[in-house]
């Protein structure tokens, strides 16, 4: 099956990255989120890393013309999908949420459009399942920011089939992204390794033990790291990192993977990082 259009379910900081690698590789894209204003700021965050490509002469204005036209930001579900072969979910990390969209696309689309979810940590398996393509249904795992991160996580569940992995391994490959393909587990490989250091960094913060200055700058310089991770956990939202400490705790079961009280606080007073203006750093200023 050729893709030739790609729908992206939500707009925030993963889908615009998404639907942005999407449209440069060349694929028609529709991108859906539930209000205007959401929908807005995700074109225009695009519009604005395209702007600084065509700034540092890395693309044409027509060529960053070309790459905004082939994008249909839309607020109907229906729509988005319609035509799609190929529909990849980044909305908010709520299970719920989640099969819902994909219960409801289900219903749109034919049964051979392949269904993505760029979940961090919930269960692939348990997505496909609400559908009636479970062998169409795997995990595409983007990294934040999508058009310069490298890597994307294939996740494959039980139920999804070698055809299926063929077709978004080779969608990875066109989208000019290294695809690692992997069996379903809590958490996959970067997610369950990575979300233990950045909340291992919030324990050390509430310890007292130093400054986020000082732990993050221990970090990059000690081991090297391109950002340290309390600078990271606001890029990546606060609420992402809570929710995904959450599903390895209650997936493995093991209190290492408790998430620190100081991330709960943190969302609690709605301080989720650079998308509110406010995480560990202050970003208002
Ligand atoms: N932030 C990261 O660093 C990162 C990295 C990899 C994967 N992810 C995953 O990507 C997904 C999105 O995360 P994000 O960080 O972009 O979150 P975000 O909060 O920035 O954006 C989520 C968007 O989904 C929208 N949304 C909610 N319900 C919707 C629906 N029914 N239809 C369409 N849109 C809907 C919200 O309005 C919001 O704009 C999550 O599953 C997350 O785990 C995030």
């Amino acid at each position: 099956m050729e893709i030739k259009k790609i729908a992206v379910i939500g707009a925030g900081i993963m889908g615009n990255g998404i639907a942005q690698v999407c449209a440069q590789a060349g694929y028609e894209v529709s991108v859906r989120d539930i209000n205007q204003a959401f929908l807005d700021k995700g074109i225009k965050n695009i519009e604005k890393n395209l702007s600084k490509l065509v700034a540092k002469e890395k693309m044409t204005q027509d060529q960053m013309n070309a790459v905004m036209g082939k994008l249909k930001p839309t607020l109907e579900l229906k729509d988005a999908v319609e035509g799609a072969q190929l529909v990849i979910e980044a909305a908010t990390e709520n299970i719920d949420i989640k099969k819902s969209i994909f219960k409801e696309i289900d219903g749109y689309c034919p049964p051979e459009t392949v269904f993505a979810s760029n979940t961090t940590a919930k269960s692939i398996a348990e997505m496909g399942a609400v559908t009636k393509r479970p062998d169409k249904f795997i995990g595409m795992h983007f990294f934040n920011p999508p058009p310069l991160m490298k890597l994307v996580e294939v996740i494959r569940s039980l139920a999804t089939s070698d055809e299926t992995c063929k077709i978004i391994t080779d969608t990875c490959a066109k989208l000019g992204k290294k695809a690692v393909v992997i069996k379903e587990a809590p958490g996959f490989i970067v997610t369950r390794i990575f979300a233990v250091l950045i909340n291992e960094a919030f324990f050390t913060l509430m310890e007292g033990v130093a400054s986020p200055e000082e732990i993050d700058e221990a970090m990059q310089l000690g081991v090297n790291l391109p950002a340290g991770p309390l600078r990271t956990a606001d890029f990546m939202g606060i609420d992402l990192v809570l929710a995904t400490m959450n599903t390895l705790y209650e997936e493995f079961g093991d209190p290492k993977y408790r998430p620190c009280p100081l991330v709960r606080n943190y969302v609690r007073a709605g301080w989720l990082g650079v998308k509110t203006g406010r995480g560990v750093y202050d970003y208002r200023k």
